[in-house]
């Protein structure tokens, strides 16, 4: 067994830690108050190459593996939460059908401009009715002659407005249930397309969350990703992938939580000694430390499954569902470390403590991860 991440891996943390440092950090709280998206930084992540780290170099790529991809993900979060999901919804949610379910055309036409970051990408499958309960949508795509005519509402979607590109979810049989649903592949602009409410959240304020609307929307039939009816199927399969880009977000906010709290406990002094000569401090760091350690394992053991072909999906259920309690349970402490200071928006761990509670909720609640993890377990 080998631990040691290759030279390319290693060097891959170091452009993006120092791209975080440097473009990402500076504006994370003031985006964050603000709520506001800045499209010059998914630009800047383009520019390194990061909206197009696995693909093949034939398709705007840089042909690296998902070890790299969670590593990016993890830099990217650990200073600034909302554009480590920028990221991972793009690449892991809108970009992954299309490599591996797409047809020719609709690689060379949608992952390209995909993987250059010439378009940002979204996947739209939650709706007002069918979160958890995926197959109990209500969203209708009929045919009519070369086209689809799609209708309905998609709402709490990641890079909602701002994305030029989305893989919808709907019905194209609503008697058949999950074997109903197929997968298109939607620009922005298309007649009957259009955005609702964007949402006003606790965390990940600075990464839209936005409604979308279709009316009448007539979409080219060869935009659909595989079959007719496959698209539970594609939906599922997925978010075994995506999965894993959240457990790297929520690993990546518990180290940049545990790293703030380490500096601040040296720093603090109280009773005439830093607060970190405290064994109640010290432990809790200790613990902080052991729990991301054991949650960085299992991330990149389910990314490093991904790449070799192996089977994946109960992995990344599981790493999901350990980091995201993992970044819930460091970041409450970070604050903790901070005292009243950690409550206020003076340092920036109670925006950790933010940014971490959507992590047990988004890509599957983690509740659904057990479900997963135990249907894996339990089938014959
Ligand atoms: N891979 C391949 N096939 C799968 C599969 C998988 N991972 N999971 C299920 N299937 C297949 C089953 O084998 C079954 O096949 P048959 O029809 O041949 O029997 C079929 O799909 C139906 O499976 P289930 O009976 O398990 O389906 P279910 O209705 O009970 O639902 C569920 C299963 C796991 C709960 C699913 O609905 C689910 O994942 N819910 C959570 C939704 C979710 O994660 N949403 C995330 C939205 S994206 C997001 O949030 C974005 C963001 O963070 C940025
Ligand atoms: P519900 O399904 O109503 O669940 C409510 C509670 O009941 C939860 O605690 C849940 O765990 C529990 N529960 C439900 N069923 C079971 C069960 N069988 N067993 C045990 N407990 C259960 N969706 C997209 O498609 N694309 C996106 O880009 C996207 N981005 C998001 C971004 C944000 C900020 C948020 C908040 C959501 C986003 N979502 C997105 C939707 C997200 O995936 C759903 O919110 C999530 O899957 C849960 O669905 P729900 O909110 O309807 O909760």
């Amino acid at each position: 067994m080998n631990f040691q991440l290759t030279e390319e891996q290693e060097m891959l943390r170091k452009m993006v830690r120092d791209f975080a440092k440097k473009e990402v950090e500076p504006t994370a709280a003031e985006r964050d108050e603000e709520e506001r998206f800045d499209r010059v930084i998914f630009d800047k992540m383009a520019a390194l190459g990061l909206t197009g780290i696995p693909w093949p170099e034939e398709y705007g790529g840089i042909a690296a593996d998902y070890v790299s991809y969670v590593i990016a993900v993890e830099e990217l979060s650990k200073v600034c939460a909302s554009t480590g999901v920028t990221l991972s919804a793009h690449l892991s949610l809108a970009s992954w059908p299309i490599y591996k379910y797409g047809n020719e055309e609709l690689k060379k036409n949608f992952l390209t401009r995909l993987a250059t970051g010439e378009a940002l990408g979204a996947y739209a499958l939650s709706e007002p009715g069918a979160g958890s309960d995926v197959a109990a949508m209500n969203t209708t795509a009929k045919a009519d002659g070369e086209h689809y005519v799609l209708n309905g509402n998609k709402v709490w979607i990641t890079n909602g407005g701002v994305a030029d590109l989305y893989i919808v979810f709907a019905k194209t049989d609503t008697d058949a249930k999950h074997k109903g649903i197929s997968a298109f592949v939607i620009e922005k602009g298309t007649k009957g397309f259009t955005f609702g409410k964007k949402e006003k959240k606790l965390g990940i304020r600075s990464s839209p969350t936005t409604e979308l609307i279709f009316e009448n929307c007539r979409v080219p039939k060869r935009n659909m990703l595989g079959e007719e009816g496959d698209g539970f199927k594609i939906a599922m399969t997925t978010l075994d992938g995506g999965r894993n880009g959240i457990a790297a977000q929520a690993l990546g906010i518990a180290q940049g939580a545990l790293d703030a709290a380490v500096k601040y406990a040296k720093e603090r002094e109280q009773f005439g000694k830093p607060i970190a000569h405290n064994q109640g401090i010290s432990f809790k760091l200790a613990d902080m430390a052991t729990e991301i350690e054991a949650a960085r394992l299992l991330t990149y053991q389910a990314a490093w499954l991904e790449s070799a072909g192996q089977p994946y999906g109960k992995a990344s259920a599981m790493s999901k569902l350990f980091a995201g309690d993992v970044a819930m349970r460091t970041t409450v402490e970070a604050v903790q470390v901070f005292g009243g200071y950690g409550y206020t928006k003076d340092y920036p761990v109670e925006r950790y403590m933010r940014d971490a509670k959507i992590t047990q909720i988004y890509e599957g609640t983690n509740e659904i991860q057990r479900l997963v993890i135990g249907r894996m377990l339990t089938k014959s």
